[in-house]
């Protein structure tokens, strides 16, 4: 495996996945792990992270020195070069010029981790520091117009550094130099598989499993889909489904994952249909955290009753995916920071007694999504878009009804389903209507009107953190804009959503 030490760089992850993408197992862990502890888990490589920090600061986050005596190949991109550097007897300073965005580089040495790279190459840069100058042992490898030492490599050990990014997909060629930094430096044979992630985790799980009887929350999204497959192929009869209707889910969604779910996996499912105790406990509540709450609540309540009913269930299964776990500060090297406590990590209460098995705890989404295409799962389970566990709550804005919450599924079936006509589902991430408190007038025929009006909402996103508005064609938004208008009863305008996140979020509640 590769170590990938976290300087509270928000590319961390991405550059964890790059190297995945390589077939090289990789981990994310914080930037104080010491030396001993490296040398246990025994790396074949290093990678440095870049920050928000500068070296020369007081209180930047330091790696230990030591770990460049374990004669272990290590990376250092950005920050993390600068430390290096640093730590090795270069100097570090402010850049003449702070450079944000593409750059034009010169490779000075095309051989090594330049290997297959053209001479003049483009490279994205985002630093306000540099290096300025190198130790002796210290040679440069590329430069740019305003930074001398865009990349270095020790002259006698295994040591690199970048000041620019590989793992955006500004850097064309960011996938060769790390690459040629795991395949030659690192002697990495790129044979991690998700393949046999899937083969070797559904081994364990028997092993963990035995006899005993396992539960399985299911949404119908990709995760809780991915994790029944799993279990469903480990221990097919031991396990049951819960999937708990809280009557916030969109047109046809029950339906939809009970067809797919008996079809798919043919094991005991329990639908728990939750449709009034939620709309009760939602009644006369406008402020959107307070919603959310009261769904939390009902949502554990209506779980624990069906799982109480399940005799003899020792184990729970949940969907936690790599970033939840990283983010939580939940993993045992991990990074400490806790960014946000994410609802998945630790989920339903510790006090029911069930062991957790989280069997995608290791993996990205698009990891998820391709062991979920080599499970057998179909395309619309894999590729569909997430969506939030309040559900329609969320985008019924102010006080939620059922009498709202069935225009609103009226109205979105048309959007979503206009999206998948154009050809567009795939390419956008989310694509949803909200139902917003406001009427306006209108004339349809010869009679005034006084409806409601409705956003469109659809996004392209990584990673959900930062977000564009979809450019969808006039064309779309015309037909979306028609059909709802004639078909919704209730509605009588309709918006498009142009804003991105930040400062925006994707939902409006
Ligand atoms: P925002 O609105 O924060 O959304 O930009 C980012 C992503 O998170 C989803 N989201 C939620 N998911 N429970 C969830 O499970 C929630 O309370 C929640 N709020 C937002 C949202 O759909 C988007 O994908």
């Amino acid at each position: 495996r590769v170590l990938v030490l976290d300087f509270g760089s928000q590319y961390a992850q991405l550059i964890a996945r790059r190297v995945r993408e390589q077939n090289v197992y990789c981990e994310i862990v914080r930037h104080s792990i010491t030396a001993e502890r490296v040398r246990e888990l025994a790396p074949i490589g290093i990678i440095l992270s870049g920050g928000p920090s500068s070296v020369y600061a007081q209180g930047a986050p330091l790696c230990d020195p030591k770990l460049f005596e374990l004669g272990i190949p290590v990376l250092g991109i950005c920050y993390g070069m600068q430390l290096m550097c640093q730590a090795l007897g270069g100097k570090v300073d402010s850049a003449p010029a702070r450079e944000y965005g593409r750059a034009e580089c010169d490779i000075v040495e095309a051989d090594g981790l330049f290997a297959g790279v053209p001479k003049q190459t483009q490279v994205w840069m985002s630093h306000g520091d540099q290096v300025a100058g190198i130790s002796n042992d210290f040679t440069p490898l590329a430069k740019t117009s305003t930074c001398p030492y865009a990349a270095v490599k020790h002259k006698r050990l295994p040591f690199f550094g970048l000041q620019f990014h590989p793992e955006v997909t500004h850097t064309p060629e960011g996938s060769t130099v790390l690459r040629n930094f795991l395949h030659g430096a690192c002697g990495a044979e790129g044979t991690w598989k998700l393949g046999d992630f899937a083969a070797e985790t559904i081994e364990r799980i028997r092993q963990e499993v035995g006899n005993d009887r396992v539960i399985c929350g299911l949404s119908g999204g990709v995760d809780s889909s991915v994790v029944a497959a799993m279990l469903a192929k480990a221990i097919g009869p031991q396990l049951s489904c819960i999937l708990v209707d809280n009557g916030l889910l969109r047109q046809a969604e029950e339906e939809a994952v009970v067809a797919e779910f008996t079809q798919h996996f043919k094991t005991d499912l329990h639908v728990v249909k939750g449709e009034e105790r939620f709309l009760t406990a939602l009644a006369g509540v406008t402020d959107p955290q307070e919603k959310r709450r009261r769904i939390g609540h009902t949502f554990i309540d209506c779980f624990v009753d069906e799982a109480k009913k399940i005799k003899g269930a020792k184990f729970l299964a949940q969907g936690t995916l790599y970033p939840d776990v990283i983010e939580s500060g939940a993993a045992p090297d991990g990074p400490a920071d806790t960014i946000k406590l994410h609802h998945n990590v630790g989920g339903l209460p510790a006090e029911l007694g069930f062991e957790l098995i989280e069997p995608l705890r290791d993996l990205f989404k698009d990891e998820v999504r391709r062991l979920g295409l080599q499970l057998g799962l179909p395309e619309e389970i894999v590729w569909r878009h997430p969506f939030p566990g309040p559900g329609l709550a969320v985008r019924c804005l102010g006080e939620v009804t059922r009498e709202k919450l069935d225009t609103l599924r009226a109205a979105d079936a048309i959007v979503v389903g206009e999206i998948k006509a154009a050809g567009l589902y795939r390419s956008t991430s989310q694509a949803f209507a909200v139902l917003l408190p406001v009427q306006s007038v209108g004339v349809m025929g010869d009679s005034r009107t006084y409806d409601n009006a409705l956003a469109v909402r659809c996004v392209n996103t990584d990673d959900f953190m930062t977000a564009d508005w979809s450019h969808l064609p006039y064309e779309v938004l015309a037909r979306i804009s028609t059909r709802v208008i004639n078909e919704v009863k209730g509605v009588n305008r309709v918006v498009y959503d142009i804003s991105s996140k930040p400062p925006a979020t994707i939902e409006w509640e």
